[in-house]
């Protein structure tokens, strides 16, 4: 059985609770959250007009778009306000102290229960361009 593949991003001590950091991989940016201790991963671009969401803000687990305040599930993707515009979330999983993002969808026959892959030889990942607070009021 093949192995899913899940790519090394940074370590968790990089990326401190209510901090978050966009990553370039391959093509793909990505916005990765530490949010009350866990970590998320969802496309940087939002899917209205394209602003940043690894720069917006955090509420009850809705992540806010820092333009027109669009919302979208950090777990899901999902969002509130236009289903059809919901944005892609990336499974991860914490290894070692380190964080790994699965950027591909698995093959039907790729199925749960593989472990950690190392970084592809075809990706590049430039480390955190955004580290700030995150909604400083609410509780963490
Ligand atoms: S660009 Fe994100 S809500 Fe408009």
């Amino acid at each position: 059985m093949a192995k899913v593949k899940y790519t090394k991003v940074m370590k968790c001590a990089d990326l401190e609770i209510g901090k978050s950091a966009i990553i370039e991989v391959g093509d793909k940016e990505i916005a990765l959250f530490n949010y009350k201790g866990n970590f998320y991963a969802i496309d940087n671009t939002c899917p209205h007009r394209g602003s940043p969401l690894g720069e917006g803000r955090i509420e009850e687990g809705i992540l806010i778009c820092p333009n027109h305040e669009w919302r979208f599930e950090l777990k899901s993707g999902w969002c509130p306000q236009n289903p059809e515009l919901s944005t892609e979330v990336y499974p991860i999983k914490v290894r070692d102290e380190k964080i790994y993002v699965r950027l591909e969808k698995p093959k039907i026959e790729e199925a749960a229960g593989s472990t950690p892959n190392t970084l592809p030889t075809d990706l590049k990942v430039n480390i955190p361009t955004v580290l700030k607070p995150r909604n400083p009021d609410e509780e963490l």
